[in-house]
């Protein structure tokens, strides 16, 4: 989500999510039920069963309006109600970042090509619950520089993780992710967007920046759900949105990698909502998709 100003306590920010107002106070983390989280799992995971749909058939050739509508068809015969479309004026079904854009790209009829960097961000309501979660997926061949950045973002999602659990601070899953991406690979984390609470709404309280400082901000306790989200670029942190009011791009028109888990608070270790598994089975049983980060020995830092 885009990063907001934290407001004075009586502000209250109204969304506008399908038809139903529904209000936010601003410091306000809702926590779960165990039921209520069973069902967030599922949208979840329904949204990770969406993204192994394109991890099935993404290749070269393919644009990112038939990856939307493959989505929004999946989805829907699911039962559940694609979210992005109409946020805030959202026109689409997800969201496609192709190389320089960061995240929020508009789904688009231009052919996919070789050596493309391709994100895939859906959001998906299913029993009144919110999923949100994105993956990066690689077509064809990449340079190892692009292999490695690929890799560190998604490792920065998982020291991420691990610091979400119960007496912890916002600040060190924020401080992980940036320790691991800026600091010790030299990558640029963006500022101007944050990972989010979710639960009834697509965006709730906290928000969740991919940087900050260890024991910063609120604590937290067990069944907060949140969705982290590492936008890091392979150069300058510097980014701009484009005059549609959406699309965010890097500043060098260098790539940007984008990968986001749902993720509940818990005592030891957190629960992860979204499911990588089936995609990464997917993705390495698609020859057009490019896995070769998982495991490469030139890559091992
Ligand atoms: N994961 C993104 C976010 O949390 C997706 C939002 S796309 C939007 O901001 F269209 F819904 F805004
Ligand atoms: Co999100």
């Amino acid at each position: 989500m885009m990063r907001e100003q934290k407001a004075g306590y009586k502000k209250i920010i109204y969304y506008h999510i399908n038809f139903k107002m529904t209000r936010r106070v601003n410091g306000m983390i809702l926590y779960k039920t165990e039921a209520e989280i069973a069902m967030m799992k599922q949208s979840a995971t329904l949204v990770s069963k969406t993204l192994t749909e394109v991890a099935k058939v993404l290749k070269a050739g393919m644009t990112t309006l038939e990856i939307d509508k493959l989505c929004a068809d999946f989805v829907r015969h699911n039962k559940g109600i694609p979210s992005f479309l109409n946020y805030r004026g959202y026109p689409h079904n997800i969201c496609a970042s192709v190389n320089d854009v960061v995240v929020h790209g508009f789904p688009n009829n231009k052919p996919l090509r070789e050596g493309d960097v391709v994100s895939i961000d859906m959001g998906v309501i299913l029993n009144g619950w919110h999923g949100d979660h994105a993956y990066t997926f690689l077509i064809g061949e990449m340079s190892d520089e692009v292999l490695q950045l690929v890799r560190v973002t998604k490792e920065s999602l998982y020291k991420g993780i691990e610091k979400a659990i119960v007496g912890n601070r916002v600040g060190d899953i924020s401080y992980a992710i940036q320790e691991y991406t800026e600091k010790q690979h030299g990558y640029g984390v963006v500022r101007e967007l944050v990972g989010h609470g979710l639960g009834r709404s697509l965006h709730e309280d906290p928000q969740v920046p991919n940087y900050g400082k260890r024991g910063d901000g609120k604590r937290l306790k067990e069944n907060a759900v949140l969705a982290i989200e590492p936008m890091i670029n392979l150069g300058t942190r510097e980014v701009y949105t484009e005059a549609d009011g959406w699309t965010v791009r890097t500043r060098d028109g260098k790539p940007s990698v984008h990968f986001e888990h749902d993720v509940c608070v818990k005592k030891n270790k957190a629960l992860i909502l979204s499911d990588y598994s089936i995609i990464e089975a997917a993705e390495q049983a698609n020859s057009n998709l490019n896995t070769s980060y998982y495991a490469a020995p030139s890559l091992v830092m």
